[in-house]
Protein backbone atom coordinates (compact mmCIF):
# COMPACT_ATOMS: atom_id res chain seq x y z
CA UNK A 1 0.00 0.00 0.00
CA UNK A 2 1.32 3.31 -0.92
CA UNK A 3 0.90 6.59 -0.25
CA UNK A 4 2.15 8.55 -3.14
CA UNK A 5 -0.70 9.74 -5.89
CA UNK A 6 -1.61 7.52 -8.38
CA UNK A 7 -1.18 8.63 -11.74
CA UNK A 8 -3.86 10.95 -13.37
CA UNK A 9 -4.64 12.14 -9.21
CA UNK A 10 -5.00 15.44 -8.46
CA UNK A 11 -3.92 15.36 -4.89
CA UNK A 12 -6.81 16.79 -2.59
CA UNK A 13 -7.53 17.51 0.86
CA UNK A 14 -10.64 15.47 2.89
CA UNK A 15 -12.68 15.71 6.36
CA UNK A 16 -13.29 12.28 7.12
CA UNK A 17 -16.23 12.30 10.03
CA UNK A 18 -16.17 8.83 11.58
CA UNK A 19 -13.16 7.76 10.22
CA UNK A 20 -12.34 6.04 13.32
CA UNK A 21 -15.50 3.23 12.92
CA UNK A 22 -15.49 0.51 10.39
CA UNK A 23 -16.27 1.98 7.24
CA UNK A 24 -15.09 4.96 7.62
CA UNK A 25 -11.16 3.49 8.14
CA UNK A 26 -11.33 1.64 5.45
CA UNK A 27 -12.47 4.80 3.02
CA UNK A 28 -9.77 7.14 5.10
CA UNK A 29 -7.24 4.14 3.76
CA UNK A 30 -8.00 4.12 0.39
CA UNK A 31 -8.05 8.46 0.12
CA UNK A 32 -4.40 8.16 1.56
CA UNK A 33 -3.30 5.34 -1.29
CA UNK A 34 -4.64 7.19 -3.91
CA UNK A 35 -2.23 10.22 -2.61
CA UNK A 36 -4.78 12.73 -1.12
CA UNK A 37 -4.67 14.27 2.51
CA UNK A 38 -6.98 13.16 5.53
CA UNK A 39 -7.80 14.94 8.35
CA UNK A 40 -10.36 11.98 10.57
CA UNK A 41 -12.81 13.91 12.91
CA UNK A 42 -13.83 11.13 15.31
CA UNK A 43 -15.14 11.41 18.61
CA UNK A 44 -14.24 8.03 19.12
CA UNK A 45 -17.85 7.24 21.00
CA UNK A 46 -18.10 3.82 18.76
CA UNK A 47 -14.84 4.07 17.18
CA UNK A 48 -11.03 3.14 18.18
CA UNK A 49 -8.10 5.28 18.14
CA UNK A 50 -6.38 2.27 16.55
CA UNK A 51 -8.66 2.35 13.59
CA UNK A 52 -7.32 5.30 12.08
CA UNK A 53 -4.95 4.35 9.51
CA UNK A 54 -1.56 5.63 9.65
CA UNK A 55 -0.88 8.43 7.54
CA UNK A 56 -4.39 10.12 8.47
CA UNK A 57 -4.33 12.88 10.89
CA UNK A 58 -6.62 12.85 13.65
CA UNK A 59 -9.00 15.25 15.42
CA UNK A 60 -11.00 14.04 18.56
CA UNK A 61 -14.13 15.41 18.45
CA UNK A 62 -17.54 15.65 17.40
CA UNK A 63 -19.26 16.90 14.53
CA UNK A 64 -21.53 19.22 16.36
CA UNK A 65 -18.12 21.58 16.26
CA UNK A 66 -16.83 20.79 12.98
CA UNK A 67 -16.72 24.62 12.52
CA UNK A 68 -13.51 25.12 14.95
CA UNK A 69 -12.03 22.19 12.78
CA UNK A 70 -12.92 23.02 8.78
CA UNK A 71 -11.39 25.32 7.06
CA UNK A 72 -11.46 26.55 3.37
CA UNK A 73 -8.44 24.46 2.60
CA UNK A 74 -10.57 21.18 2.21
CA UNK A 75 -11.70 20.07 -0.95
CA UNK A 76 -14.73 18.07 0.45
CA UNK A 77 -16.17 15.80 3.67
CA UNK A 78 -16.95 11.96 4.13
CA UNK A 79 -19.50 12.10 6.22
CA UNK A 80 -19.50 8.67 8.43
CA UNK A 81 -20.17 9.52 11.95
CA UNK A 82 -23.54 8.53 13.05
CA UNK A 83 -24.85 6.22 15.20
CA UNK A 84 -26.30 3.25 13.40
CA UNK A 85 -27.84 0.44 15.99
CA UNK A 86 -31.22 -0.25 15.25
CA UNK A 87 -32.46 -1.81 18.02
CA UNK A 88 -31.09 0.83 20.27
CA UNK A 89 -32.79 3.17 17.88
CA UNK A 90 -36.19 2.12 18.82
CA UNK A 91 -35.70 2.10 22.22
CA UNK A 92 -33.39 5.86 22.30
CA UNK A 93 -34.32 7.56 19.53
CA UNK A 94 -34.12 10.60 20.57
CA UNK A 95 -29.64 9.59 21.08
CA UNK A 96 -30.56 9.37 17.08
CA UNK A 97 -32.08 12.44 16.12
CA UNK A 98 -29.54 14.63 18.64
CA UNK A 99 -26.24 12.42 17.10
CA UNK A 100 -27.06 11.79 13.33
CA UNK A 101 -29.28 14.58 12.45
CA UNK A 102 -28.67 17.48 14.76
CA UNK A 103 -24.64 16.35 14.30
CA UNK A 104 -25.46 16.59 10.60
CA UNK A 105 -26.71 19.75 10.61
CA UNK A 106 -24.07 21.39 12.18
CA UNK A 107 -21.83 19.70 9.86
CA UNK A 108 -23.42 21.65 7.08
CA UNK A 109 -23.21 24.45 8.99
CA UNK A 110 -19.72 24.75 9.11
CA UNK A 111 -19.39 23.74 5.53
CA UNK A 112 -21.61 26.36 4.21
CA UNK A 113 -19.48 28.87 6.53
CA UNK A 114 -15.77 28.07 5.27
CA UNK A 115 -17.03 27.11 1.29
CA UNK A 116 -16.46 23.39 1.58
CA UNK A 117 -19.17 22.56 -1.49
CA UNK A 118 -18.46 18.87 -1.80
CA UNK A 119 -20.01 15.84 0.33
CA UNK A 120 -20.45 12.27 0.43
CA UNK A 121 -23.14 10.84 2.71
CA UNK A 122 -23.19 7.29 4.26
CA UNK A 123 -26.84 7.00 3.72
CA UNK A 124 -28.32 3.65 4.43
CA UNK A 125 -30.70 0.73 2.88
CA UNK A 126 -32.69 1.15 6.07
CA UNK A 127 -34.28 4.36 4.44
CA UNK A 128 -36.50 1.92 2.38
CA UNK A 129 -37.67 -0.02 4.95
CA UNK A 130 -40.07 -2.77 4.00
CA UNK A 131 -39.77 -3.22 -0.14
CA UNK A 132 -41.72 -2.84 -2.33
CA UNK A 133 -40.01 -5.21 -5.03
CA UNK A 134 -36.81 -6.47 -5.62
CA UNK A 135 -34.12 -5.57 -6.30
CA UNK A 136 -34.63 -2.10 -4.42
CA UNK A 137 -33.46 1.35 -6.69
CA UNK A 138 -33.51 4.69 -5.28
CA UNK A 139 -36.80 5.66 -6.56
CA UNK A 140 -38.74 3.41 -4.87
CA UNK A 141 -40.70 4.81 -1.77
CA UNK A 142 -38.58 5.30 1.65
CA UNK A 143 -40.31 4.21 4.61
CA UNK A 144 -38.10 3.38 7.55
CA UNK A 145 -39.17 1.02 10.04
CA UNK A 146 -36.90 2.11 12.91
CA UNK A 147 -36.27 5.70 13.99
CA UNK A 148 -32.30 4.68 12.67
CA UNK A 149 -33.30 4.49 9.56
CA UNK A 150 -35.49 7.61 10.14
CA UNK A 151 -32.59 10.06 11.02
CA UNK A 152 -30.75 8.78 8.04
CA UNK A 153 -33.75 9.81 5.91
CA UNK A 154 -34.12 13.37 7.49
CA UNK A 155 -30.05 13.92 6.68
CA UNK A 156 -30.86 12.82 2.64
CA UNK A 157 -33.53 15.47 2.43
CA UNK A 158 -31.58 17.89 4.34
CA UNK A 159 -28.89 17.71 2.16
CA UNK A 160 -30.68 17.49 -1.12
CA UNK A 161 -32.64 21.09 0.82
CA UNK A 162 -28.44 22.56 1.20
CA UNK A 163 -27.78 21.29 -2.12
CA UNK A 164 -30.42 23.04 -3.88
CA UNK A 165 -30.14 26.11 -1.64
CA UNK A 166 -26.47 26.84 -1.57
CA UNK A 167 -25.07 24.82 -4.11
CA UNK A 168 -23.93 21.72 -1.88
CA UNK A 169 -22.36 19.02 -4.42
CA UNK A 170 -23.42 16.01 -3.26
CA UNK A 171 -23.94 12.54 -3.15
CA UNK A 172 -25.57 10.14 -0.63
CA UNK A 173 -24.76 6.67 -0.69
CA UNK A 174 -26.86 4.09 0.29
CA UNK A 175 -25.25 0.52 1.73
CA UNK A 176 -26.79 -2.32 1.60
CA UNK A 177 -24.71 -5.21 4.09
CA UNK A 178 -21.16 -3.89 4.49
CA UNK A 179 -18.87 -7.18 5.36
CA UNK A 180 -14.96 -7.98 4.95
CA UNK A 181 -11.60 -5.94 6.35
CA UNK A 182 -9.07 -4.35 4.34
CA UNK A 183 -5.52 -4.53 5.78
CA UNK A 184 -5.38 -3.50 9.23
CA UNK A 185 -9.26 -2.28 8.90
CA UNK A 186 -12.22 -4.10 9.95
CA UNK A 187 -15.39 -4.63 11.86
CA UNK A 188 -15.02 -4.03 15.50
CA UNK A 189 -18.36 -2.50 16.70
CA UNK A 190 -19.52 -3.17 20.31
CA UNK A 191 -22.07 -4.48 20.84
CA UNK A 192 -21.57 -6.83 17.53
CA UNK A 193 -25.33 -6.58 15.92
CA UNK A 194 -24.17 -7.50 11.75
CA UNK A 195 -24.49 -11.36 10.75
CA UNK A 196 -21.06 -11.97 9.79
CA UNK A 197 -18.79 -11.35 12.48
CA UNK A 198 -21.12 -12.43 14.51
CA UNK A 199 -20.94 -16.26 13.24
CA UNK A 200 -17.27 -15.03 13.36
CA UNK A 201 -17.50 -14.91 17.08
CA UNK A 202 -18.96 -18.52 17.07
CA UNK A 203 -15.76 -19.79 14.76
CA UNK A 204 -13.63 -17.96 17.35
CA UNK A 205 -15.18 -19.68 20.47
CA UNK A 206 -16.49 -15.98 21.90
CA UNK A 207 -20.09 -17.35 21.40
CA UNK A 208 -21.78 -20.77 21.70
CA UNK A 209 -24.50 -20.49 19.10
CA UNK A 210 -25.80 -18.01 15.96
CA UNK A 211 -29.52 -17.05 16.74
CA UNK A 212 -31.72 -17.47 13.24
CA UNK A 213 -34.14 -15.60 13.65
CA UNK A 214 -37.30 -16.97 11.41
CA UNK A 215 -36.94 -19.49 9.73
CA UNK A 216 -40.15 -19.46 7.79
CA UNK A 217 -39.73 -16.40 5.35
CA UNK A 218 -40.85 -16.77 1.86
CA UNK A 219 -37.24 -17.30 0.42
CA UNK A 220 -35.75 -20.80 -0.78
CA UNK A 221 -34.67 -21.90 2.34
CA UNK A 222 -36.85 -19.71 4.49
CA UNK A 223 -34.38 -17.51 6.15
CA UNK A 224 -33.87 -13.78 5.59
CA UNK A 225 -31.58 -13.01 2.21
CA UNK A 226 -29.76 -9.82 2.56
CA UNK A 227 -26.67 -8.38 0.17
CA UNK A 228 -23.67 -8.03 1.17
CA UNK A 229 -20.91 -6.00 -0.35
CA UNK A 230 -16.95 -5.91 0.21
CA UNK A 231 -16.27 -2.84 2.11
CA UNK A 232 -13.05 -2.35 -0.27
CA UNK A 233 -15.61 -2.31 -3.11
CA UNK A 234 -17.69 0.02 -0.99
CA UNK A 235 -14.62 2.45 -0.42
CA UNK A 236 -13.84 2.53 -4.42
CA UNK A 237 -17.34 3.63 -4.53
CA UNK A 238 -16.88 6.83 -2.43
CA UNK A 239 -13.57 7.55 -4.12
CA UNK A 240 -15.93 7.72 -7.22
CA UNK A 241 -18.76 9.97 -5.92
CA UNK A 242 -16.09 13.16 -5.06
CA UNK A 243 -16.42 13.93 -8.13
CA UNK A 244 -19.83 12.66 -9.27
CA UNK A 245 -22.44 15.32 -8.69
CA UNK A 246 -22.46 19.15 -10.06
CA UNK A 247 -23.06 21.56 -7.50
CA UNK A 248 -26.42 22.05 -6.58
CA UNK A 249 -27.11 18.41 -7.37
CA UNK A 250 -27.90 15.35 -4.44
CA UNK A 251 -27.13 12.03 -6.31
CA UNK A 252 -28.44 9.16 -4.63
CA UNK A 253 -26.65 5.73 -5.43
CA UNK A 254 -27.30 2.07 -3.96
CA UNK A 255 -24.51 0.43 -3.46
CA UNK A 256 -24.37 -3.45 -3.49
CA UNK A 257 -23.79 -6.42 -5.41
CA UNK A 258 -27.49 -7.29 -6.38
CA UNK A 259 -26.96 -10.63 -5.34
CA UNK A 260 -28.51 -12.24 -2.28
CA UNK A 261 -27.53 -14.95 0.11
CA UNK A 262 -29.47 -15.76 2.77
CA UNK A 263 -28.79 -16.05 6.65
CA UNK A 264 -28.14 -20.20 6.48
CA UNK A 265 -26.02 -19.50 3.55
CA UNK A 266 -23.51 -17.27 4.88
CA UNK A 267 -23.44 -19.53 7.78
CA UNK A 268 -22.68 -22.72 5.85
CA UNK A 269 -20.23 -20.21 3.98
CA UNK A 270 -18.26 -19.56 7.57
CA UNK A 271 -18.26 -23.60 8.26
CA UNK A 272 -16.67 -23.94 4.90
CA UNK A 273 -13.74 -20.89 5.53
CA UNK A 274 -13.24 -21.86 8.75
CA UNK A 275 -13.95 -25.26 9.32
CA UNK A 276 -15.75 -24.68 12.37
CA UNK A 277 -18.87 -26.57 12.95
CA UNK A 278 -21.30 -23.14 14.06
CA UNK A 279 -23.70 -24.42 16.02
CA UNK A 280 -27.57 -22.83 15.25
CA UNK A 281 -30.05 -21.61 17.53
CA UNK A 282 -33.46 -21.73 16.20
CA UNK A 283 -35.39 -17.96 17.53
CA UNK A 284 -38.21 -16.42 16.74
CA UNK A 285 -38.89 -13.38 13.53
CA UNK A 286 -37.75 -9.99 14.99
CA UNK A 287 -39.87 -7.10 13.87
CA UNK A 288 -38.92 -5.01 11.12
CA UNK A 289 -36.89 -7.57 9.37
CA UNK A 290 -37.97 -8.09 5.91
CA UNK A 291 -37.07 -11.22 4.13
CA UNK A 292 -35.26 -9.88 1.78
CA UNK A 293 -33.05 -6.77 0.70
CA UNK A 294 -31.49 -6.53 -1.88
CA UNK A 295 -29.83 -3.40 -4.43
CA UNK A 296 -30.02 -3.09 -7.73
CA UNK A 297 -26.73 -0.88 -8.06
CA UNK A 298 -27.27 0.49 -11.67
CA UNK A 299 -27.32 4.35 -10.59
CA UNK A 300 -24.06 3.65 -9.33
CA UNK A 301 -22.76 2.48 -12.56
CA UNK A 302 -24.12 4.69 -14.38
CA UNK A 303 -23.52 7.93 -12.76
CA UNK A 304 -20.42 6.68 -10.53
CA UNK A 305 -18.73 4.17 -13.07
CA UNK A 306 -18.73 1.71 -10.19
CA UNK A 307 -18.78 -2.06 -10.43
CA UNK A 308 -18.21 -4.34 -7.33
CA UNK A 309 -14.73 -6.71 -7.77
CA UNK A 310 -15.24 -8.83 -4.67
CA UNK A 311 -18.97 -10.41 -4.70
CA UNK A 312 -18.41 -14.04 -3.76
CA UNK A 313 -19.34 -14.45 -0.48
CA UNK A 314 -16.21 -16.74 0.14
CA UNK A 315 -14.10 -14.40 -0.16
CA UNK A 316 -16.33 -11.40 1.50
CA UNK A 317 -16.32 -13.53 4.70
CA UNK A 318 -12.65 -15.00 4.66
CA UNK A 319 -11.15 -11.14 4.51
CA UNK A 320 -13.36 -10.82 7.48
CA UNK A 321 -12.25 -14.09 8.90
CA UNK A 322 -8.40 -13.52 8.83
CA UNK A 323 -8.96 -9.87 10.54
CA UNK A 324 -10.97 -11.34 13.38
CA UNK A 325 -8.58 -14.12 14.06
CA UNK A 326 -5.98 -10.83 14.07
CA UNK A 327 -8.17 -8.98 16.12
CA UNK A 328 -8.50 -12.15 18.52
CA UNK A 329 -5.05 -12.28 19.89
CA UNK A 330 -4.09 -8.19 19.88
CA UNK A 331 -7.12 -7.20 21.92
CA UNK A 332 -6.92 -7.82 25.48
N1 LIG B 1 -21.77 -1.07 8.54
C1 LIG B 1 -22.83 -1.16 7.75
O1 LIG B 1 -23.21 -2.28 7.32
C2 LIG B 1 -23.60 0.07 7.34
C3 LIG B 1 -24.71 -0.07 6.50
C4 LIG B 1 -25.39 1.08 6.10
C5 LIG B 1 -24.98 2.33 6.51
N2 LIG B 1 -23.90 2.45 7.36
C6 LIG B 1 -23.51 3.80 7.78
O2 LIG B 1 -22.11 3.94 7.58
C7 LIG B 1 -21.54 4.78 8.58
C8 LIG B 1 -20.37 4.08 9.22
O3 LIG B 1 -20.83 2.85 9.79
P1 LIG B 1 -19.82 1.92 10.57
O4 LIG B 1 -20.35 0.53 10.46
O5 LIG B 1 -18.44 2.21 10.16
O6 LIG B 1 -20.07 2.42 12.07
P2 LIG B 1 -19.02 2.72 13.23
O7 LIG B 1 -19.80 2.82 14.50
O8 LIG B 1 -17.91 1.72 13.18
O9 LIG B 1 -18.43 4.14 12.83
C9 LIG B 1 -19.07 5.36 13.14
C10 LIG B 1 -18.00 6.30 13.67
O10 LIG B 1 -18.58 7.59 13.92
C11 LIG B 1 -18.09 8.09 15.16
N3 LIG B 1 -19.09 9.07 15.65
C12 LIG B 1 -20.40 8.84 15.97
N4 LIG B 1 -20.99 10.01 16.32
C13 LIG B 1 -20.04 10.98 16.21
C14 LIG B 1 -20.04 12.39 16.41
N5 LIG B 1 -21.15 13.05 16.82
N6 LIG B 1 -18.91 13.08 16.18
C15 LIG B 1 -17.77 12.44 15.78
N7 LIG B 1 -17.71 11.11 15.57
C16 LIG B 1 -18.83 10.39 15.78
C17 LIG B 1 -17.91 6.85 16.03
O11 LIG B 1 -17.01 7.04 17.10
C18 LIG B 1 -17.40 5.84 15.00
O12 LIG B 1 -16.00 5.85 14.91
C19 LIG B 1 -22.68 5.13 9.54
O13 LIG B 1 -23.13 6.42 9.22
C20 LIG B 1 -23.72 4.07 9.26
O14 LIG B 1 -25.01 4.57 9.49
C21 LIG B 1 -23.19 1.36 7.77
Amino acid sequence: MSDSPKAGTTPKKYLVTGGAGYVGSVVAQHLLEAGHTVTVLDDLSTGFRAGVPAGAAFIEGRIQDAARHLDPSYDGVLHFAAFSQVGESVVNPEKYWVNNVGGTTALLAAMREHGVRTLVFSSTAATYGEPVSSPITETDPTAPTSPYGASKLAVDHMISGEATAHGLAAVSLRYFNVAGAYGSCGERHDPESHLIPLVLHVALGKRESINVYGDDYPTPDGTCVRDYIHVADLAEAHLLALTAAAPGEHLICNLGNGNGFSVREVIETVRKVTGHPVPETAAPRRGGDPAVLVASAATATERLGWQPSRADLAGIIADAWQFARREDTTTP
